[in-house]
């Protein structure tokens, strides 16, 4: 019988096992379920993790199969290859397409009402291919998309101006990968629109020399593959992206946040899963924000959509 809250996460590489010992300190779960194809991988996770529970918040942590996920609040799926130095997240699709198209039927079985977070890549065709292979409802179905490069770019440009990212109001919409855009007319510096702020900055400062805009955003394409480069994977921020998604489901945040879902006319864009300001609930998905984009913007957004498209259209889904 479930006590508490449980998050079953399927996958124990770097990601998986980083996000369930990010959960554990957090308290955010009372059970984890681990569930890999590689059973000693996944019990050596939960046995290290487990290891140090009287250090922090109490949690029933273990793995398990996918009999075991059995009434969990929410299912973290993170099955599938990562990027290796070079490689695009697109260039993981169909491989990890057909991982997913293999195990979701198992999971869907023991796990029919739990909320999917899809974090494996690239999230926004994995989570296309949940929703049209499982039939589950699309409130329940979404991936972390642009959260992290929202968090990237929040964190940029906390650098730059020397402010901190918690005062820093900024998206990224689209893929999460190359095409991904931000829509700088809706960022903001404590509350002050982003083009003010940095009028106000030149006035003060007249060596001040203006943001790089152009810049600012490739950095934040690039970041991952940065990481990757140096050492490997990207396992740390995704972790705290899966994370802050749980809190806002478990403790029912009403939080606007951007997520890749379902999109369904919004800027134009049909059928086809992306990053937009989705509003998250205990209940998953329960609306967006579709804010007002310059001509450019919705140009950028719109390609961006035309690039997955062209994806999912090139895959055996
Ligand atoms: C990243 O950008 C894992 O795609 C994720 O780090």
């Amino acid at each position: 019988m479930k006590k508490g809250n449980k998050i079953s996460i399927l996958g124990a590489g770097n990601v998986g096992a980083t996000i369930a010992y990010t959960l554990t300190m957090d308290g955010m779960a009372s059970e984890i379920v681990l569930v890999d194809i590689n059973q000693n991988k996944a019990k050596g996770e939960a046995m290290d993790i487990i290891q140090g529970t009287a250090l922090c918040p109490p949690v029933n942590i273990y793995a398990g199969d996918y009999s075991d996920i059995k009434d969990s609040d929410i299912v973290i799926v993170t099955l599938g290859c990562a990027r290796k130095p070079g490689q695009s997240r697109i260039d993981l699709a169909q491989g990890n397409v057909n991982i997913i198209k293999s195990v979701m039927p198992q999971a869907v079985h023991y796990a029919p009402d739990a909320i999917y977070v899809v974090v494996s890549n690239p999230v926004d065709i994995i989570t296309y291919t949940i929703l049209k292979t499982t039939g589950l409802p699309e409130s329940h179905v979404f991936g972390s998309g642009t959260l992290l490069d929202s968090s990237r770019l929040r964190e940029s440009l906390a650098r730059t101006l020397e402010i901190s990212p918690k005062n820093i109001h900024a998206y990224m919409f689209g893929e999460h990968g190359d095409s991904a855009m931000v829509p700088w007319s809706l960022t903001s510096i404590g509350g002050i629109p982003l083009k003010t702020y940095l009028n106000s900055m030149r006035e003060k400062n007249p060596d001040f020399k203006g943001l790089d805009l152009a810049a600012i955003e490739a950095e934040v394409h690039t970041s991952g593959a940065q990481v990757i480069s140096l050492k490997g994977a990207t396992f740390y921020a995704i972790a705290l992206s899966a994370r802050r998604i749980c809190e806002c489901i478990l403790r029912d945040t009403n939080t606007v946040t951007t997520l890749s879902g379902m999109i369904h006319g919004a800027y134009g864009i049909d059928d086809v899963c992306l990053s937009l300001p989705f509003v998250l609930d205990c209940h998953g998905i329960s609306g967006m924000n579709a804010p007002e984009l310059t001509a450019q913007e919705q140009e950028k957004l719109l390609a961006s959509a035309n690039v997955l498209k062209q994806t999912i259209a090139s895959l055996d889904i």
